[in-house]
């Protein structure tokens, strides 16, 4: 396949350029041995549905100076939490996000539980935000498929069935391309590579660390991609 060695070449890309954000930690962290904290990897992510990165990072600075600890979010007043959470809309998931928070103070011992079947029966945790949590928090081998990944995967593959029909193709394509090796890295560059490089107008294909290992690239075509169903 065409796009074998793409995931070597964008952890080596990754390796020079990750994004710092606050709850990361960055590959040359990882390799010595520290690991992200699971609460830090959980709140970003259920925030970064609601909003974007640059406004996130405020929001996310906030929340873990009141409360640094899954533990001290769950003995929160519910109220307290409402109102900094105000502004990034949806009360539903901060809601569910206190529940969350709660399941695991006293059902899990406050420690976040490592296996798809009890991330997932968390309140507000589906398939994407557990997929995150085991790759970023856990480093286990798990594909993270966001609007990203599904943009950066439709270019490598050209793949010409429209969205959204075209997501569980796009799921398989991305889980093919998810290496063993570090996959918390890996995922959060794939998420980078869409924010920065594979971006939806002009995604800037002379800097991208996949060039040689993509359809769209080759065929010059990029920004035609991922195709969409009108609406
Ligand atoms: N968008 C959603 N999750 C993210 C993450 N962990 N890093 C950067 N952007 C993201
Ligand atoms: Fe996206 Fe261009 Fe890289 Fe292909 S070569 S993945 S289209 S930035």
């Amino acid at each position: 396949m065409k796009q074998d060695g793409s995931s070597a070449a964008l952890l080596a890309w990754y390796d020079a350029h990750a994004r710092e954000l606050p709850w990361r930690i960055s590959p040359m962290e990882r390799r010595n041995g520290v690991a992200p904290d699971p609460y830090r990897v959980w709140l970003s992510e259920i925030m970064l549905q609601q909003t974007t990165v640059a406004a996130g990072k405020s929001y996310f600075e906030r929340f873990t100076d009141l409360w640094p600890t899954v533990t001290a979010l769950a003995d929160a007043e519910d109220e307290v939490v409402m109102g900094e959470w105000a502004g990034l809309g949806y009360y539903a998931r901060a809601r569910n996000l206190l529940k969350c928070a709660r399941v695991i103070r006293d059902e899990h011992q406050g420690i976040f539980p490592r296996t798809r079947v009890e991330l997932q029966a968390l309140p507000g945790v589906g398939p994407y935000t557990s997929a995150a949590i085991s790759s970023i928090a856990f480093d286990q081998s798990e594909t993270v498929v966001d609007g990203n990944v599904e943009r950066v995967v439709s270019r490598l593959f050209r793949v010409e069935t429209p969205l959204p029909t075209a997501k569980p193709e796009l799921t398989e394509l991305a889980t093919r391309l998810t290496p063993s090796e570090r996959p918390g890295d890996y995922a959060q560059a794939m998420m980078d590579l869409g924010a920065t490089i594979c971006t939806p107008k002009s995604p800037v294909c002379s800097l991208c660390p996949l060039q040689d290992f993509c359809e769209a690239h080759a065929a010059g075509d990029a920004s035609r991609f991922p195709l969409k169903l009108p609406k």
